[in-house]
């Protein structure tokens, strides 16, 4: 069977659920409008992202639809997070830019701030790399986050990835330029977790 990222994105029968102990990962709906709106309107959350605040839930409906799109033509996978009892959006993360040469593909993850501290984002953050490092036969992810991000790097380390590159500057949220820094885990790093 072919381990091309795009034939294995292709041949996907729906959207992949995820389900942990504490948090479920599904696919956005135009139900989720108010929720993604909530998420993306927070400037605590939206602090070190490369858009800012949504200023207007219509912003939100708008993202949801192109989320579902995107998710059609297997561009980008955004999995909407809830926790495992209740449906209501706690956050998400993404898998994008998938590189079928490299077998490669980026993750971005955000957790609405009522949430921190309780190692929710680990939980989905994980879920999603098991699924793409076995469903996608990835060989790498990548992370691109703002060098300022210390709660995303900490994240990150505690998952195993490690910073590749020296920070380069880069514009953040359209208004600042401020260093920018790839953190990578390699698919043997992942399966060698807990052996
Ligand atoms: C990045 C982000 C998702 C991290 O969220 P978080 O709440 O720190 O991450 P977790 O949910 O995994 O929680 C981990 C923290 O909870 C603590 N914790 C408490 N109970 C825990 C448990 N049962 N299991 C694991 N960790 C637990 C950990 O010790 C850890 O604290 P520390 O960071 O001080 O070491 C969050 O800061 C966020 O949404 N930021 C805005 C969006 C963003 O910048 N995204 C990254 C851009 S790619």
């Amino acid at each position: 069977m072919s381990s091309d990222v795009h034939a294995l994105l292709a041949r996907l029968p729906g959207f992949p659920v995820l389900a942990g102990q504490r948090v479920r990962l599904r696919g956005p709906g135009a139900a989720d409008a108010d929720g993604v709106f909530a998420l993306f309107s927070d400037p605590a959350v939206m602090r070190y992202w490369t858009s800012v605040p949504m200023q207007v839930r219509a912003q939100a409906e708008g993202k949801v639809e192109e989320m579902c799109t995107e998710f059609t033509h297997r561009d980008r996978i955004h999995w909407l997070v809830t926790e495992r009892r209740g449906d209501a959006v706690i956050g998400s993360c993404s898998l994008f830019r998938f590189d079928a040469r490299r077998r490669l593909a980026e993750i971005g993850y955000a957790l609405r701030s009522d949430h921190w501290g309780r190692g929710l984002a680990t939980e989905a953050v994980s879920l999603v790399l098991d699924w793409g490092f076995h469903a996608l036969a990835l060989r790498r992810v990548e992370a691109d986050i703002d060098a300022r991000n210390d709660a995303s790097r900490r994240l990150l380390a505690r998952l195993g990835f490690q910073r590749e590159d020296p920070p380069r500057p880069r514009f953040i949220a359209g208004h600042t330029l401020a260093d920018a820094e790839v953190h990578a885990l390699p698919a043997q790093a992942w399966q060698a977790r807990g052996r």
